[in-house]
């Protein structure tokens, strides 16, 4: 067989978080590639075509074209169309264009996590809350349209679910500005929110997500926020330089100085990002020198709410930077 499935399980067993595993698959060109998690949903972590191991996809083959190594190109779409399934399968020889290096015999060379995370369809016309409790959404795909005939069918015509390769562009970072990093929020299905995809057709919104546990730093104005990972990276999720309560960091401080609960430094979470994300611990401290004075007269605090990353083997980089 021209299909080759190693389980890396057994260096993330010891996670606590959302991994429940790691595959590889490798596709020779021209097979069937499948994707699929027996507990959870696919999260692609990368998708490559080409070669750059001599030793696979190669019975029957020439040297000629199983000797550059060197060839890699990635496949976005395998990302687009799996993230958030339970399985998903495509033929390979659709993908792949242009040919990255001609006269190499290539393969496709996936590598997904199985994670826990939560289904939702929502069908045209209708609202949906999606609530972590204390724990904030981390959204892993969404797209608007249809791709089956099943979902939010029942009553509706037969030709309004026929297409079934029906793909709004933006969905994914539609949703992701209304929901990633908070602990709810309210999806609506509909055209006005993303555009029609395909006319004539009654589309749902399918996405899919999972509940991060975050942990929240407050620092008070003229003390420094240390903020440690004893595994894995910072990853920063919301931050504000102000005072939003008048309770925190209250202790001994006149009524006027507590008062003001709506100020925001806008460039908080950029500062701390630049200073922290990706690092095992950093420090920031809460001034006006670093922050400049969102509210002069108030006495301000610093709110960071952050996780720490890839402790689970789980590539937050993947989330943010989709290709
Ligand atoms: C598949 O890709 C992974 C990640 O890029 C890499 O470590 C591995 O060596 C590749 N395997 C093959 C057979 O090319
Ligand atoms: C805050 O307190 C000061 C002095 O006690 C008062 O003058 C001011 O109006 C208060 N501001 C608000 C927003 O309540």
């Amino acid at each position: 067989m021209f299909f080759l499935k190693l389980s890396l399980i057994t260096w993330l067993i010891a996670a606590p978080g959302l991994v429940v595993s790691t595959e590889n698959v490798i596709t020779c060109y021209g097979s069937v590639q499948r994707l699929s998690c027996d507990i959870g949903l696919i999260r692609v972590q990368s998708a490559i075509y080409g070669r750059t191991d001599s030793s696979v996809c190669n019975a029957g083959r020439p040297p000629s074209e199983t000797q550059n190594t060197r060839c890699s190109m990635k496949i976005p779409l395998i990302s687009e169309r799996c993230d958030g399934q339970t399985a998903c399968e495509f033929k390979t020889d659709v993908l792949g264009i242009p040919d990255p290096c001609l006269g190499t015999y290539k393969y496709y060379n996936t590598t997904y996590n199985c994670i826990q995370g939560r289904i939702g369809m929502i069908c045209e016309g209708s609202y949906s809350t999606l609530d972590c409790g204390n724990d904030v959404i981390q959204i892993v795909s969404a797209n608007y349209g249809r791709t089956d005939r099943t979902t939010c069918s029942e009553g509706i015509e037969n030709k309004e679910t026929e297409d079934t390769n029906c793909h709004a562009p933006d969905t994914l970072t539609s949703v992701l500005t209304r929901c990633n990093d908070r602990k709810r929020c309210i999806l609506e299905a509909s055209n006005t929110i993303f555009t029609d995809p395909c006319k004539g057709t009654y589309k749902y919104l399918a996405f899919s997500y999972f509940c991060l546990s975050v942990e929240t730093s407050v620092t008070c104005e003229h003390s420094t926020a240390v903020l440690t990972c004893e595994a894995g990276v910072l990853k920063i999720h919301s931050a504000n330089y102000g005072r939003t309560d008048s309770t925190t960091c209250a202790a001994g401080r006149p009524a006027h100085e507590i008062n003001k609960t709506d100020c925001f430094a806008g460039n908080t979470l950029a500062e701390v990002v630049r200073r922290c994300e990706g690092k095992n611990s950093c420090s920031v401290p809460a001034t006006n020198s670093v922050f400049s004075d969102p509210c002069v007269g108030t006495f301000k605090y610093l709110t960071v709410v952050y996780s720490c990353a890839g402790s689970d083997g789980f590539d937050f980089s993947q989330l943010t930077n989709e290709v």
